[in-house]
């Protein structure tokens, strides 16, 4: 089924944030291919089968996150949008947002606070380049409030939280500025988005982050959770539920005016261990939605079936084992 346009109502921000539903979902990766940690990127991007966006919305999930890299949308830092790239990058988000549940879909700008080894605001690129990047995505996605803004990824080794916190007012200030008034806006912090060191890095100072539309609570925090031995993603086996790092940030949240935040990366192999810690992870996520407003497992999109994180469906369309029996007992409920 295919949803009529959303018509946009008086409803104020405020009526606007507290209706936020809960968001489960996924990552749909391939426009960030390769971009390194260090914020350089190589080659064309790949883009996610739009097949997988149906998929997923069949069985209820009602977010999506499609990253990209910055080189992509603007070849240099400060020029114009690529009007190449931006109509194939739509074309996805597109299908993204006209699947059946009519979902939230993240623009997720895929750069690790870089470009190409320079840090934004911190010796790279200037805050104005950046807040350039969105002020023109922002302006092309104005009237659609079921676009969510990611401005960062993984900010990572920063030479000042309170710096790049700055940094961050200035993109949100861009995006409202440039008439996307009404959508929520994800707020980077520090050690790769970390869920754990939010509460003590870049918390304090991304609380204090005004929305000049006038309502604080369109701005969520972004955090990251993986559930392996380093918290890297990167091995099949998950040692932790994460549910004592989840508690300390909801915990600081609800003392912080009772904000929120969205996991959008979490995941891990499709093994024993994940399924299991994986699944006690989201129902946690899931039973403090007023806070947690949600989650995007990392990931499907390109990646093919082999990647140790995988999520992507199976050529004969079943589902991986950890998206069947961790990720979908803790969708929204339809
Ligand atoms: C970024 O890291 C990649 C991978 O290690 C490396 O090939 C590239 O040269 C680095 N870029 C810069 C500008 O240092």
């Amino acid at each position: 089924m295919k949803l009529a346009p959303l018509i946009a109502t008086a409803a104020t921000s405020a009526t606007l944030a507290t209706a936020i539903p809960f968001l489960g979902g996924v990552n749909t990766a391939g426009y960030d291919f390769t971009v390194y940690t260090n914020g350089s990127f190589e080659g064309p991007g790949v883009d996610p089968p739009v097949g997988q966006y149906e998929h997923f919305a069949s069985q209820g999930v009602n977010i999506f996150r499609i990253p990209f890299a910055w080189q992509l949308m603007t070849p240099s830092v400060g020029s114009s949008i690529d009007e190449g790239f931006f109509s194939r990058y739509d074309a996805t988000v597109q299908s993204a947002l006209s699947a059946s549940t009519a979902p939230y879909v993240i623009l997720d700008l895929h750069n690790y606070a870089r470009f190409d080894n320079a840090i934004v605001g911190q010796g790279g690129p200037e805050n104005e380049d950046l807040a350039s990047l969105w002020s023109q995505i922002a302006a092309k996605y104005a009237d659609n409030d079921k676009i969510i803004f990611g401005i960062m990824n993984e900010p990572h080794d920063l030479n000042s939280v309170e710096t790049w916190v700055g940094t961050v007012q200035v993109v949100v200030n861009a995006i409202r500025e440039a008439g996307a008034t009404s959508q929520y806006i994800l707020l980077p912090g520090s050690s790769w988005s970390s869920a754990s060191a939010f509460p003590t890095e870049a918390g304090p100072y991304l609380v204090d982050v005004t929305d000049p539309s006038g309502d604080n609570s369109l701005l969520i925090f972004d955090v990251h959770k993986y559930l392996d031995e380093d918290n890297s993603g990167t091995h099949a086996e998950c040692v932790t539920n994460n549910v004592d790092v989840f508690q300390t940030l909801v915990d600081f949240l609800v003392a912080n005016g009772n904000r929120q935040a969205l996991l959008s990366e979490s995941g891990g192999g499709n093994t024993e261990s994940c399924e299991q810690l994986f699944g006690e992870e989201l129902a946690f996520i899931k039973a403090n939605s007023d806070t947690l407003v949600g989650f995007t497992v990392w990931s499907a999109g390109a990646f093919d079936t082999t990647y140790i994180l995988t999520v992507t469906p199976n050529a004969d369309g079943t589902d991986q084992p950890l998206w069947t029996e961790a990720v979908v007992p803790n969708l929204p409920d339809v």
